[in-house]
């Protein structure tokens, strides 16, 4: 077996697990509106316990209406919350392939979302748990014992419910954390004050649950190492709580990062501290250190969690003591049989998350269901698919992007005789410069994925032909799929004859080369990075944006990351300015009733891009059956073309 410390059996209290992988707890929205486990949920889990993890972790779990942070979010109130997870529990113990449960109860405190709940949420104090959220109301004393009771009562229905254990969430600055932190517990009463006070919530409930379900009902925490904000709680404060949970009967601690609220001045340099979501600019295990120093300090399994996404990282961790398990949370979703391909050796067949956050964490802040940029069949996993064909149908798929490859690849699963046909000369189409700029190289890892997939597969690959409608015509497909992605959205701009101009694309790709200062005209995604790379190149740039803010539309820590590095490599950012036109080398812009002149060398395009689906119409028009996928459909991300790509071939 391939990384044999890594699946070496672990004992955490009571139980022996059989490897030391576990799966992070997510919330993930597939639960009914009332909370109870659906079979889309239900299956998604089986599909990870059949993947060979050790401990499977179910996501944070609401016990009371005021203390619910989404709108799908998973419940453990009633005897029917119990009843549907019972199936589960059962379905994932029959599997005999001995994997352990456990499932994490989540009380949200102050963010807690009253659009959900209808119930203002509630705190140790009367203080918004980040800057613009609701002000939560303060608990009395009563209910600060009522709520201990009510984790106590949540933990006897998961062992009801057939859990081998159970979870604190007291991390991420929800309800436990805010009663750790000096910054949201302002108490008098013998639940605020010292560390001794602001814990006390914390242990009397490890007390309570191990007091009624015995000391052998394995019980774990999972916290913030270092809330990693300003005057918040930092690694030597929380490694006396985990001493004083441990003391309190825990069986282990999940060690995670970060809080809500105002970061600690930092820079780039330690991007962890400063994006919460963990996106792929933050390293690779890069909580580990706080792990590392928790183990240090206790005899309890330590579990390390974050940006943890290659076995190799968690054999190497495991090797050198820095944890005794190590979670995964995103790659699990990417690929549930991650643990099986590590333990076979069959590293390349791992479909890698590549920490984008699109199909996840921005999905739950919306309130809306976890999908997964990579992998299409994540929430869909028993779903049924069209029987493999006997006789295969002859299949063009047309551009070898993240959208034709997927397609190719499902195509081809299904039976078919596929052949892909490619105009330029490298397979990933817009993967191989969405990879260029900096902090996005992880995106690499997928389109090696996807062509290490392809090299096992009989699909014939064309490269450097361009797929004219005769070419096609003359090969007699039974079907094409059109994956022929995007071309860059061209604006008139008076005077722009007079000045170098070229688009963001031609810059990633290299094509052409900007001179002197640079202009980039739009902020949408493709303009930041643009901008992003330009400016670490040393170059002199202006971004300039019509709408109000940069990145409009993406996730809150990618704003925040292109902020940062714009301050860092002085990108000068103009919003809410329009280009009027060119005086030759003089740009003018309009911010307000207010004319700028600034003197550039090279104008950039980066105002959107529009389908290049030429040839639609034409193979349409001669009786061929097609249908486009991806970006020639709308211009998008790699979420929509993984899908689209995958629905396709499926279903050719
Ligand atoms: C969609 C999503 C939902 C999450 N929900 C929870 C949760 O309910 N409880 C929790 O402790 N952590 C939650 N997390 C954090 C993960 O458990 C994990 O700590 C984090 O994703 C970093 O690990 P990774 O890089 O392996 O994904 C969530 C993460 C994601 C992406
Ligand atoms: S959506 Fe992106 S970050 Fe989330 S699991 Fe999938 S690849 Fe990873």
């Amino acid at each position: 077996m391939k990384y044999p410390n890594l699946f070496q059996p672990c004992q955490l209290g009571s139980l022996m697990l059989k490897n030391r992988l576990v799966m992070s707890p997510m919330t993930m929205n597939y639960a009914t509106e009332e909370g109870l486990a659906t079979d889309k949920l239900i299956h998604y889990y089986v599909e990870r316990a059949k993947g060979g993890v050790g401990l499977i972790v179910v996501e944070g779990t609401f016990f009371t209406a005021e203390g619910r942070g989404y709108r799908n979010q998973l419940g453990l109130v009633s005897e029917e919350h119990v009843k549907r997870l019972r199936q589960l529990t059962d379905m994932v113990h029959r599997l005999n392939n001995d994997v352990k449960i456990f499932i994490q109860i989540h009380h949200a405190g102050g963010r807690a979302n009253s659009k959900v709940t209808g119930l203002r949420p509630v705190a140790p104090s009367d203080l918004p748990a980040y800057p613009g959220a609701e002000v939560p109301r303060s608990l009395t004393r009563e209910e600060v014992r009522d709520l201990i009771e009510a984790h106590i009562e949540a933990a006897i229905r998961a062992r009801e419910a057939g859990f081998d254990g159970v979870d604190i969430h007291s991390a991420h600055g929800y309800l436990i954390p805010s009663f750790l932190s000096p910054l949201s517990n302002r108490r008098s009463d013998e639940y605020g004050g010292d560390l001794s006070g602001r814990s006390r919530f914390l242990l009397e409930v490890v007390h309570g649950i191990k007091k009624r379900l015995g000391k052998d009902f394995p019980l774990t925490i999972k916290v913030s190492g270092d809330e990693f904000i300003e005057g918040g709680l930092g690694l030597e404060e929380m490694t006396q709580v985990a001493l004083l949970s441990q003391e309190a009967g825990i069986d282990a601690i999940m060690v995670s990062a970060g809080s809500v609220g105002a970061k600690k001045l930092g820079d780039l340099n330690e991007p962890h501290k400063i994006l919460r979501t963990l996106p792929m600019m933050t390293g690779h295990g890069c909580l580990v250190p706080l792990a590392a120093h928790m183990k240090q300090a206790l005899r309890i399994p330590v579990i390390t969690v974050g940006r943890i996404n290659h076995p190799a990282l968690a054999e190497e961790i495991i090797v050198q003591g820095k944890a005794d398990l190590v979670a995964m949370g995103r790659p699990l979703l990417a690929d549930p049989y991650l643990p099986q391909k590590a333990s076979e050796g069959k590293e390349d067949w791992i479909r890698p998350c590549i920490a984008c956050n699109e199909g996840c964490y921005k999905r739950i802040f919306e309130q809306l269901d976890i999908q997964c940029s990579v992998n299409p069949l994540l929430g869909r996993e028993k779903e049924a698919f069209p029987e493999p064909e006997v006789r295969g149908k002859k299949i063009f798929v047309v551009g070898a992007g993240p959208a034709g490859l997927e397609a190719a690849h499902a195509a081809w699963e299904r039976g078919h005789r596929v052949s892909v046909i490619e105009r330029s000369k490298d397979l990933g189409g817009q993967l191989n410069l969405a990879s260029i700029p900096p902090g996005r190289k992880e995106i690499e890892a997928f389109k090696t994925f996807l062509l290490n997939r392809l090299k096992r597969t009989e699909v014939k690959v064309v490269m450097g032909r361009k797929a004219v409608g005769s070419f096609i015509k003359r090969g007699r497909p039974d079907g094409v799929i059109l994956a022929t992605g995007a071309q860059p959205r061209s604006q008139h701009i008076p005077g722009v004859e007079k000045i170098r101009t070229m688009t963001a694309w031609e810059i990633l790709s290299g094509e052409k080369e900007p001179e002197g200062v640079c202009l980039v005209l739009g902020a949408g995604l493709v303009g930041c990075e643009t901008a992003d790379h330009l400016g670490e190149r040393g170059m002199r740039v202006i971004l300039v944006e019509v709408l109000p803010e940069i990145a409009a539309g993406a996730d809150a820590d990618t704003k925040t990351y292109f902020n940062m590095r714009f301050k860092e490599k002085g990108v000068e950012v103009y919003t809410g300015t329009e280009l009027l036109g060119m005086e030759r080398e003089l740009a003018v812009l309009k911010q307000g009733s207010e004319k700028i002149r600034v003197q550039i060398g090279t104008l950039v395009f980066a105002v959107g891009a529009e389908p290049n689906d030429g040839l639609y119409d034409e193979l349409v028009r001669a009786g061929i059956k097609v249908v486009k996928v991806g970006d020639c459909v709308k211009p998008r991300g790699i979420l929509e073309a993984v899908r689209e790509g995958f629905e396709a071939g499926r279903n050719v």
